[in-house]
């Protein structure tokens, strides 16, 4: 038994951005037109919540590419047998900082970033390990027109380098990490993309910037990059622009990547928290 369209309710947040699916299982076929219902509400609130959806990971495989195909995942082993499959795990007593934990848009040192991340919950801590979503179209929005046609035409400089290079981050963990990091001198290439993304489906136009994988803005002096990053990087994170995920185990939640950058946020130290995530396949930000 597949899902009808008409059965699918999304139920946005106050403000639009983030919103709860029901009336669909993931786990079963999706006819067209649910397809398409999903990716227009994925489009336009950045941030799908599905509750109570029990998925296994060849489940999880077959829902994203009913959407889509799937994008390419570099520098973390992906699962055995599951090539594009990451389990996003830490165990209770490992030390090491928890994975994604600073702003960022997936991969988006490719040239063709993922469109969209899904994240499916298996074991979620009784406290901590929330995920914080960023709007990127109401942060754009809400710039001074000055201000907005300062950073129009720019274009930023996107590397792996600080988390993965092999003097990056994860190349100087002194503590075991469960999830397998694979450090390379690939990481320090670089891709630029405008500063200002224009969303293919809706238009709307969107910060693609993050402290995690923008470098730098093409043509300016290391003081002037610092300062408006700086700014930026304040201005985007906002709390009006942000919204605060609170995992229950059996959660997917799929995500915007070409409008919402995340956030996956600690506190959890004691606790055992896994998750499998997928991408789906992007075009050139335009
Ligand atoms: C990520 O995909 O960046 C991590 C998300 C999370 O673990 O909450």
């Amino acid at each position: 038994m597949g899902t009808d369209e008409a059965q699918i309710e999304i139920k946005p947040s106050d403000n639009g951005f983030a919103a709860t699916v029901t009336g669909v299982r993931v786990s079963e076929p999706l006819s067209e037109e649910s397809v398409d219902t999903l990716l227009d509400a994925w489009a336009r609130h950045g941030v799908l919540v599905f509750p109570d959806q029990t998925l296994d990971i060849e489940g999880l495989e077959v829902f994203t590419l009913a959407l889509g195909e799937f994008g390419h995942d570099p520098f973390v082993a992906a699962m055995a047998d599951h090539p594009n499959v990451l389990e996003l795990r830490r165990e209770p007593d490992e030390k090491a900082g928890n994975f994604g934990a600073g702003w960022h848009s997936d991969w988006s040192f490719q040239p063709c970033p993922p469109s969209g991340t899904i994240l499916h919950s298996k074991v979620i801590p009784p406290v901590g390990g929330d995920t914080l979503y960023a709007d990127g179209h109401r942060a754009w929005e809400a710039l001074s027109s000055t201000m907005q046609s300062m950073l129009e035409g720019l274009r930023a400089i996107h590397s792996a380098a600080l988390p993965y290079g092999p003097k990056g981050i994860f190349a100087k963990d002194t503590e075991v990490r469960t999830m397998k990091i694979l450090i390379s001198e690939e990481a320090e290439a670089t891709e630029t993309h405008p500063l200002v993304r224009t969303h293919p489906v809706t238009g709307r136009k969107s910060l693609y910037v993050s402290p995690v994988y923008t470098v730098a803005i093409e043509g300016l002096e290391p003081a002037e990059n610092y300062t408006i990053l700086k700014f930026l990087y304040d201005h985007m994170t906002r709390d009006e622009f942000v919204y605060r995920h609170r995992w229950q185990p059996d959660m997917l939640v799929m995500w915007d990547n070409r409008s919402t950058s995340h956030f996956a946020q600690g506190g959890y130290d004691g606790h055992l928290r896994v998750l499998h995530r997928t991408t789906l396949a992007g075009d050139r930000p335009r």
